[in-house]
């Protein structure tokens, strides 16, 4: 296994107001765990809010946890030294958004590219220029790119340099956090395929960090869905999308638009009402007893297990899931 998480838990501690007693901390990860085997992709989704960002910025240790476990390749990172995270750092690279962002204007394309050899390997200028080149073509990119600066590029191309540069130490692992999200429908689909392209070529495994679903199904070996920094729903990607057992994940899933014209009017569309509750603040019993549209009196007062729902791998925390079926009054 390249990565295994346990129980990990980020809590934010709010700056309490002069008046008010002290704020109950931020749960933005409330005890998540998963497994990404090598080369394959677990695909992150759920609403903004619910805790995906801060999840990919603990496992590539840009945060610290509050407690848990993440086991990279059999070494337990959340106890490594800044110094020992060092080597770690070099294995586990992200992809944000918007890849604009984190270009430096006044750099050119050659230097951005770069950088980050610079402080994780001792590669010589002649070298590190090559690996450059390399990279750029891996990416797409030509040659005569290496010259230009970020703002000569469209959307698309930036974030094929997001990606060169996260890929020109040799990476391991990639958070990709949206990493189309940005992007105008055509274009991402020339990024996804890349993205497939070079798990192949390199063998690379992703944690890919998404609300657009139909993204997540074309590439995921595995789907995790989170509300309110938890896992509500976790398993192989054709488990989840063809039989998805949560209600908020058959919620996520009728709002994808059905391209198969013979197939649209089949599927009803659940509209959750409200929005997701304050991770400050959550609810008591099932954190999304609140939304949901099957919540019992149960779902008010006991918080579900992530529990196995019978199918390999297919995991569920929902009182009425199936075969859960006793809790029905
Ligand atoms: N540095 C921080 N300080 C306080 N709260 C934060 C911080 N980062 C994220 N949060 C809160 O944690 C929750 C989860 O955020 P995030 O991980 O960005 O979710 P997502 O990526 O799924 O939209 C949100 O309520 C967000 O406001
Ligand atoms: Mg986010």
């Amino acid at each position: 296994m390249l990565l295994s998480v346990r129980n990990l838990e980020k809590h934010f501690d709010q700056s309490k107001g002069a008046f008010s007693g002290p704020a109950s901390p931020i749960r933005a990860v409330d005890g998540v765990s998963f497994d990404i085997p090598r080369a394959t992709t677990l695909g992150l989704v759920g609403e903004s809010g619910s805790g995906k960002t801060t999840t990919g910025r603990l496992i590539t240790r840009l945060l610290d946890p509050t407690s848990g476990s993440i086991v990279f390749d059999g070494d337990e990172i959340t106890s490594l030294s800044r110094g020992e995270l060092r080597s770690f750092r070099r294995r586990m690279q992200i992809v944000f958004q918007d890849p604009f962002a984190s270009l430096d204007p006044r750099m050119r394309i050659r230097q951005i590219v770069e950088e980050p050899l610079r402080y994780s390997t001792n590669l010589k200028s002649n070298e590190r220029r090559e690996r450059v080149m390399e990279t750029l073509d891996v990416v797409g990119l030509n040659p005569d790119h290496a010259e230009r600066y970020p703002h000569e590029f469209s959307g698309g191309q930036r974030q094929r340099i997001g990606i060169a540069r996260a890929l020109i130490v040799r990476p391991e692992l990639l958070v990709l956090d949206e990493p189309v999200s940005a992007l105008d429908v055509s274009i991402q689909a020339q990024i996804v395929n890349l993205l497939e392209d070079l798990q192949q070529e390199f063998g690379l495994s992703y944690l890919l960090i998404a609300h657009d679903l139909s993204v997540v199904r074309q590439i995921c070996d595995q789907v995790a869905v989170m509300y309110l920094g938890k896992i509500v729903e976790l398993g192989a990607r054709d488990e989840v999308y063809e039989g998805p057992s949560h209600p908020y994940t058959r919620a996520l899933l009728s709002a994808v638009p059905i391209s198969n014209p013979r197939l649209r009017g089949t599927r009803e569309r659940i509209v959750l009402k409200g929005d997701i509750p304050s991770p400050a603040n959550k609810p008591s019993g099932c954190d999304f007893h609140t939304r949901c549209y099957m919540a019992g009196d149960i779902c008010r007062t006991d918080s579900p297990a992530l529990e196995d729902s019978g199918k390999e791998g297919h995991f569920v925390s929902c009182h009425f899931a199936e075969g859960r079926r006793e809790h029905i009054k």
